[in-house]
């Protein structure tokens, strides 16, 4: 004689509805011993963690904990940090935490073209790269800061930032060869498609 067996799809009901007064149970007891059970589980790390940050609700951000999230930069270069970099430092710091991705000479791989395209947007087959079709250098900072490289985001200085734009606009044929660009220098400067964006001033009238 066969034992007796659940359907499975019993069973996952079974196991389902457990692990739901589970969860309600330690969500409302806060001090169930299931709930202790899992808390004593965690590293002390991690209870620390947990703890500042429930105890952090709904009190003001500090300025420090505040400044890491505060690296916006407006088109007209408002947020843009000191520091500077040239044309030939970014090449080198490109080669090193860029190609991989970008391709040597920013042509493209696993990431998108960077350099190139200029002429083509009206084209059948238009490449929009930051040479091509980005309408301020600026953002090309704020870019690169908040999310390159793609595996270390905001790893980078801003001097190496700088520079990475000073290269990459220089092979779009942008900035010339012994660019040294800063805030005042990168916000002066003019993309070939400034004037290829409309207004748009959604929600309200076209
Ligand atoms: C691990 C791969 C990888 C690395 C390394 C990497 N990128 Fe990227 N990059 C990407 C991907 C993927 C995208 C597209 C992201 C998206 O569209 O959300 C991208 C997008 C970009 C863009 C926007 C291009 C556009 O036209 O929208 C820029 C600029 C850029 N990367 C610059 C850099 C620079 C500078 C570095 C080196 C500091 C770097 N990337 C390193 C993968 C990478």
């Amino acid at each position: 004689m066969h034992e007796p067996v659940l359907p499975v799809a019993t069973v996952s009901r079974v196991t389902r509805a457990l692990l739901a007064v589970l969860t309600v149970s330690s969500l409302v007891a806060g001090c169930s011993s299931s709930f202790n059970a899992t808390r004593d589980a965690q590293s002390t790390a991690a209870q620390t963690g947990w703890r500042s940050s429930i105890d952090a609700i709904g009190k003001p951000i500090g300025e420090t904990d505040l400044s890491a999230w505060n690296i916006d930069v407006a088109p007209d270069g408002r947020g843009l940090p000191d520091g500077s970099g040239d044309v030939a430092s970014g090449g080198r710091i490109f080669a090193a935490k860029c190609a991989a991705c970008h391709g040597a000479k920013g042509e493209g791989v696993i990431g998108d073209q960077l350099v190139g395209g200029a002429g083509t947007l009206a084209s059948a087959n238009p490449k929009r790269t930051v040479g091509s079709y980005w309408p301020y250098a600026t953002t090309l900072f704020d870019y690169i800061r908040r999310a390159m490289p793609y595996n270390a985001p905001q790893s980078l200085s801003a001097d190496e930032v700088y520079a990475l734009s000073a290269w990459i606009l220089n092979r779009n044929g942008i900035v010339p060869d012994d660019a040294r660009l800063d805030a005042q220098s990168l916000a002066a400067i003019r993309m070939p498609n400034r004037d290829g964006f409309v207004p748009d001033p959604r929600p309200g009238k076209l």
